[in-house]
């Protein structure tokens, strides 16, 4: 009777698998705040990949860790950087079995961290970044992703990504827009996955966690310049947030389980503290069912291979 008639359900189909690939690595290398999660080789991306689609997951999220970096984070366009490279080998692996998708930020490329380009004074420069996408937007689609996703928060960054698509003879590439990303904490294990240098914070472009109203301003922003797809980041956290999104949204909107929510979850599982496979179930219910159509999370496989199984 409660299958009959429940109101949210997930399948494997809903879920996309965050990875990450190393230029350095010649095997996977686990990161240490992440339990389960690896920092992968090209050749290792390879096999996880294959592995996770034949779970039957939705999609793959890319994350490229390149082994110098640039003020400019000249390996973000790079056609041999390694995020694109890495596309263009799973785009010939996996053809169109899954879903593609490419962060689309600097923060990995940057010898400083940032997700955009510095001005004198050393603050993010908002437009000059926008340029930065462009080209990188364009790197990506040429790689074979399917949807770039840009993370970085500049403002206008989803209306000169579709413009350069465009201009490409790309508009079957989509958007999956950031709309809603907040400056969190929740994003400290991410930066050991990414060898990430940055010094500082991102206040300047994330959202402030104390805003509610201001999510709605983003997605309209968004919409009208021409994203595909929205997503709120966090997940669990920002369930409000997302539940307000999902309201007023007319595009698929996405949930990010991040670094840190993954983590919690670890440390206390792997203490015997919480059921890994209960908690991380239900937690991913309640971000379905507060609107994500689809949900980022670094247990898409595990999770996408029980749900193949249960009701
Ligand atoms: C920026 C980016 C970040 C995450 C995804 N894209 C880090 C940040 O904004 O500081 C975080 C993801 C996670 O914590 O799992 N390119």
């Amino acid at each position: 009777m409660r299958a009959l008639v429940r109101e949210t359900r997930t399948h494997a189909r809903d879920l996309v698998l965050p990875m990450f690939v190393a230029e350095d690595n010649s095997a996977p290398v686990e990161i240490s705040s992440m339990p389960g999660v690896q920092q992968h080789s090209m050749d290792s991306l390879r096999g996880a990949a294959e592995s996770a689609v034949g779970k039957g997951v939705g999609g793959l999220m890319l994350f490229g860790v390149p082994s110098t970096r640039d003020a400019l984070g000249s390996g973000g366009d790079d056609p041999s950087g390694v995020l694109n490279q890495a596309l263009r080998l799973l785009r010939k692996d996996l053809g169109d079995d899954v879903v593609l998708m490419s962060d689309l930020c600097l923060d990995e490329f940057t010898d400083h961290g940032h997700c955009g380009v510095l001005d004198e004074r050393g603050t993010v420069d908002n437009d000059a970044t926008l340029v930065r996408y462009e080209h990188m937007a364009l790197a990506q689609a040429r790689a074979g992703a399917s949807v770039v996703a840009p993370s970085g928060m500049m403002d206008g960054q989803v209306g000169v990504i579709r413009r350069a698509l465009d201009k490409d003879g790309r508009s079957d590439v989509s958007i999956l827009a950031y709309t809603a990303k907040y400056a969190s904490a929740h994003y400290g294990p991410f930066r050991e996955a990414v060898n990430s240098t940055l010094a500082g914070d991102r206040k300047t472009y994330q959202q402030d966690g104390a805003n509610r109203r201001e999510a709605l301003r983003e997605l309209r922003l968004d919409i009208a310049e021409g994203a595909d797809m929205v997503m709120v980041k966090p997940a669990l956290p920002y369930l409000d947030i997302l539940s307000d999104v999902a309201r007023h949204s007319d595009v698929p909107v996405a949930a990010y389980q991040v670094s840190g929510e993954y983590a919690q979850i670890e440390a206390a599982a792997r203490q015997g503290w919480l059921d890994r496979e209960s908690v991380m179930l239900e937690t991913l219910q309640s971000i379905r069912r507060a609107g994500a159509d689809f949900v980022l999370t670094y247990y898409a496989e595990y999770a996408a291979e029980l749900l193949n199984t249960v009701e």
